[in-house]
């Protein structure tokens, strides 16, 4: 099989899609794939049961992401907020290049891969939509895991940690100025995955 070995960086806003997008392009191409939100859910985890946020990020374990309910809008909030750590920050980043040096490329989502992470990725995308259509997106999900929760407080979730991380200091999210800019508010995730791959099978060409 010849090797895909493009680096992908994926970035955008809370619920935006991007993760679905990821992971189907991950399997598509047979790519590995990092959430790297995952990895500050975890720690947003562990320091809402008492743990300091550093030695929470020293002593990551992602496969205890399988195991722990990540998508809380409580974990959310604290991954946001440990998300605002330098040291955090640092530590993560070690995690995440590793996994991004992979030889047959990969594909990594979160918010500052493009411009932090791998600022020399092959393919950059920054998805996003309007918060109004990203909380009903979230919200349905949150239902189907069986999460008791109204629209409303999902709406105020989302626009407040866009806020939260859009203005901090350390890596705020931001699109790389390469990269593909797609809103997805009138879009299916359908159309926006045949749109990506257009893009991927073009460079892949070149
Ligand atoms: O992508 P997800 O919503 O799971 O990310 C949870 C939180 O983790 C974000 O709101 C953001 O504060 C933080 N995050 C980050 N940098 C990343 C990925 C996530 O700061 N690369």
């Amino acid at each position: 099989m010849t090797s895909f070995g493009l680096i992908i960086a994926i970035d955008g806003t809370a619920a935006s899609g991007k993760g679905t997008i990821s992971r189907k392009i991950a399997h598509n191409y047979c790519v590995p794939h990092l959430d790297t939100g995952l990895l500050y859910r975890l720690v947003g985890y562990h320091v809402l049961q008492g743990i300091d946020p550093i030695d929470a990020a020293n002593q990551l374990n992602v496969k205890q992401a399988e195991v722990f309910d990540l998508k809380t809008l409580q974990v959310s909030n604290a991954a946001s907020e440990v998300a605002k750590n330098p040291s955090v920050r640092a530590k993560l980043l070690e995690f995440q290049r590793r996994f991004a040096s992979k030889p047959g490329g990969a594909v990594l989502d979160g918010r500052d891969i493009g411009t932090v992470i791998c600022p020399n990725a092959d393919l950059k995308f920054y998805i996003t939509a309007c918060s109004e259509v990203r909380a009903q997106r979230r919200h349905s999900e949150l239902l189907v895991l069986g999460h008791k929760i109204s629209y409303e407080s999902v709406l105020r979730e989302i626009q407040e940690r866009d806020e939260r991380d859009t203005n901090r200091e350390q890596s705020p999210l931001l699109p790389a100025e390469d990269a593909n800019k797609i809103d997805t508010s009138d879009m299916n995730i359908g159309e926006v995955y045949d749109l990506v791959c257009l893009i991927i099978e073009a460079k892949l060409e070149k």
